[in-house]
């Protein structure tokens, strides 16, 4: 694997999570693969689980770890090529992927949709750019329109967690005060898809998802109905993607509360953290049993562990 950015990088899911099962059973069994090793982990923005679980996911295989907060810490960077740059950009970032290939085996990169831009968000700039000027293996810690190490570690807390095989997962839009991208929601679908479970996708008028990642989806604008029989309810706000980076602050109903998983089939509640308690679910569903954020969470070690063991047993 030379690059992972989304489901296509994987050349076959079934393997990837099997090896992740094999992972997860032994952390510490492929201490050796990464020694001498290291990987520079890159964040244009805040990060509490994708930093830590990366870290983690690279020291248990022997690796040594640099990260840096890119954006306060290293010079402003230019994406554009053939600039005259002299307004506030510092450095190309054609010189700083270079420059960061010289020291790293892999690199993890970590940005954000700007949301005012569509069309650029869209071309994934940022991780295309480091894909396209370093010479080593590169992994997205979530990129501007996928999260792909969150969506592996969804898919095997679902795989952990599912009682039958005609499992039943919803994605619900859910409410929020700020405007978020759409990359844990696109990947998620991504990702969902591939697999043998039904997938429906629920969200207000106006909010749904971009047509390359939902065409041949279910997508409910009626949550309740939605909902009914769920056996994974996987909240999620986004921003709307046709008017562009707008808030849906009016759908304050479509909080995910006991009540709304009572329609379920005794469902699990699954969001990939952060979370506003009480706008985006109740204290009382993400406090409950049925509540897997913290599996998910803890699947992030798993996922990242595994994705760089590939990238490493490729390279040899
Ligand atoms: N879920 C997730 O990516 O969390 P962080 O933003 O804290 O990394």
């Amino acid at each position: 694997m030379k690059k992972f950015t989304s489901i296509n990088d994987v050349e076959n899911l079934n393997e990837l999570i099997a090896l992740s099962e094999k992972v997860k059973q032994a952390p510490f069994d492929f201490k050796s693969i990464g020694r001498n090793k290291t990987i520079g982990l890159l964040f244009f923005n805040s990060s509490l689980r994708t930093r830590l679980s990366t870290q983690k996911a690279a020291t248990n295989l022997g690796m040594t770890v640099m990260v840096m907060n890119i954006n306060n810490d290293g010079w402003s960077l230019e994406l554009e090529d053939g600039t005259r740059m002299n307004a506030d950009t510092q450095e190309h970032i054609k010189e700083a992927a270079g420059v960061i290939s010289q020291y790293c085996d892999v690199i993890g990169v970590r940005s954000f949709a700007s949301l005012k831009d569509r069309i650029g968000d869209y071309e994934d700039e940022i991780i295309n750019k480091f894909i396209k000027y370093t010479t080593v293996p590169v992994i997205s810690l979530e990129s501007a329109i996928l999260h792909p190490l969150q969506s592996l570690a969804d898919v095997i807390t679902i795989n952990e967690n599912k009682t039958n095989n005609k499992t039943k997962v919803v994605l619900t839009w859910a409410p929020h005060p700020k405007a978020l991208p759409q990359a844990v929601a696109n990947s998620f679908v991504e990702w969902v898809r591939e697999t043998e479970m039904e997938l429906i996708i629920t969200n207000p008028k106006g909010f749904d998802l971009a047509t390359r990642f939902t065409d041949g989806i279910k997508v409910m604008h009626d949550q309740d109905i939605a909902l009914k029989e769920a056996d994974f309810v996987y909240a999620k706000n986004w921003s709307s993607y046709d008017d562009y980076g707008r808030i849906g602050i009016e759908f304050d109903d479509w909080t995910i509360t006991e009540e709304k998983m009572k329609l379920t089939n005794n469902g699990k509640f699954m969001h990939c953290l952060p979370v506003r308690r009480n706008v985006v679910v109740s204290d009382e569903v993400i406090d409950s049993t049925n509540s897997l954020v913290l599996e998910q969470a803890n699947n992030r070690t798993y996922a990242a562990q595994t994705v760089l063991l590939k990238m490493l047993q490729d390279e040899k």
